[in-house]
């Protein structure tokens, strides 16, 4: 047995995989984003401890005593500040926080960091949140003895050992990501050095052992490998098996990630597309991020006091996008604007817009923007000819025909089940245990394909352009 364990932001997901990948349980804790001012997001580590102390709790009726290997996969760039004796100086700053977008701003003006990064330096990465910390709260600058990423935090605890992978360490912008290793220029531009970095592995490699106590707490045996795992989306990439050039996933999470597996090592930070490595070994991906998907649909929800999947249901077949635009740019935007002062917008309201017509402007604007995320991959050599479907938005039928038709690429569902970041996780764990490699990292069956329509394509062709001229619009408003 194996277990993935996904550090999401709103939610801890574990899964129990068998020896041949079946998914024998699995459990969820849900974690809470605080905001404390614009543009701010924050967690606290011991939540995620406690979520995760919660999911082995449920997880151990099952019977955890053959257990071999446990995998992680994380949400990305949080910036985890730790003292020397490893106690946590404030709240982690987590991706979709904008507060260092001066100090980003800064770091990208200095051509070393795309060179070597191979991606522009944006305000949610890791490295400029720690000139933030030192500009803005020197004490606990003075004390930073090592800097994790959220999911490294977990693995601290897990097996004491300070060790982060390529695919997440690709998102700090302190990675040379061409040569899969810390670069010390890049350090020394953040006043830090190597030895503030964890050690560095492979996905699918051994990064320590379960502490005894742990195990015995729940039942586990002696020798548990934990796994290097994976930035939460490469660590989809390895579940929903798009890890060869020409494959690609869309997720619908509290992010918007439209993800596709390369030949090699191709950035183009230009582009505001994202290069990273993939979580297995010599391979990269590149990705195009909005930083608003569901989180937009939520925060409508919240609005309207309705459950998000009732307002997904009460929407019939797809239809043409309608006057009413929305931009999904809540807390800034990354591909392709670079921006962490863009705010969201409704634009086109007019008397005939009612709660449907609302719904699916919500719905068409995060379609949009991935389609965005498209055109950027596109502008780097990147073609994306099918996609699979992951996170909590593909359950919404109308959402999934909104994107094969402004992609105009079928979009694949695969059947029941999770194939993202927990189960990826799990996959790295079979692989760290067992030596298997990229092999058993086969696509999930597919359940149904959502088929572009092509009666709607230039409706929804003709709403990209005006999103693009909305969009041109409210960039610089203050
Ligand atoms: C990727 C990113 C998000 C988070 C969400 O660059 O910031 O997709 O990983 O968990």
């Amino acid at each position: 047995m194996f277990i993935g364990l996904d550090l999401g932001t709103s939610g801890l997901k574990a899964v129990l995989v068998d020896d041949s990948q079946r998914v024998l349980a699995e459990a969820t804790a849900p974690l809470q984003v605080s905001r404390p001012q614009t543009g701010w997001s924050e967690q606290s580590p011991a939540d995620w401890i406690a979520a995760a102390e919660a999911v082995f709790d449920r997880l151990r009726p099952v019977g955890l005593g053959s257990v071999r290997g446990i995998g992680l996969s994380g949400q990305m760039h949080g910036a985890t500040f730790l003292d020397a004796t490893d106690e946590v100086l404030r709240p982690c700053i987590l991706w979709n926080d904008t507060r260092a977008h001066e100090e980003a701003a800064e770091l990208d003006g200095d051509p070393m960091f795309r060179r070597l990064t191979g991606n522009i330096v944006f305000p949610g990465f890791t490295a400029p949140k720690v000139l933030w910390l030192e500009r803005h709260e020197p004490r606990l600058r003075e004390r930073l003895a090592r800097v994790l990423l959220p999911k490294d935090y977990l693995r601290l605890w897990l097996t004491g050992e300070h060790v982060a992978e390529m695919s997440d360490a690709a998102g700090t912008s302190w990675l040379d990501t061409g040569a899969r290793d810390w670069s010390d220029d890049l350090l020394a531009a953040t006043g830090l050095a190597r030895s503030h970095m964890p050690r560095l592995v492979e996905g699918s490699e051994v990064s320590g052992h379960l502490r005894p106590e742990l195990a015995a707490r729940w039942g586990l045996p002696a020798g548990v490998v934990v796994a290097g795992g994976g930035g939460d989306n490469a660590a989809s990439g390895v579940g929903a098996g798009v890890v060869r050039a020409g494959d690609a996933f869309v997720s619908l999470g509290t992010s918007g990630v439209l993800f596709a597996a390369n030949d090699g090592y191709h950035p183009d930070a230009a582009t505001a597309v994202h290069t990273f490595c993939h979580a297995l070994p010599g391979t990269w991906h590149q990705m195009g991020v909005i930083l608003a998907a569901t989180d937009a649909l939520n925060w409508y929800a919240r609005l309207l006091g309705a459950e998000a999947a009732t307002l997904t249901a009460e929407l019939g077949p797809l239809q043409a996008p309608g006057q009413t635009l929305f931009l999904p740019y809540l807390g800034g935007e990354r591909t392709p604007l670079n921006s962490a002062t863009v705010r969201g917008a409704f634009t086109g309201l007019e008397h005939a817009t009612d709660r449907q017509a609302a719904t699916r402007a919500v719905l068409e604007g995060v379609t949009l923007s991935i389609r965005d995320c498209r055109d950027a991959l596109a502008a780097t050599g990147t073609r994306i000819e099918t996609l699979l479907a992951v996170g909590g938005g593909s359950r919404s039928d109308y959402w999934l025909g909104a994107i094969a038709t402004a992609l105009g690429v079928p979009v694949h569902l695969p059947v029941a089940g999770d194939f993202g970041g927990a189960f990826g996780a799990a996959r790295l764990a079979i692989m760290a245990a067992t030596g298997a490699g990229a092999e058993i990292a086969t696509p999930p069956a597919i359940a149904r394909v959502i088929p572009p329509d092509p009666g709607l394509s230039a409706a929804f062709d003709d709403a990209h352009a005006r999103f693009r001229a909305a969009q041109s619009a409210i960039k610089d408003l203050k």
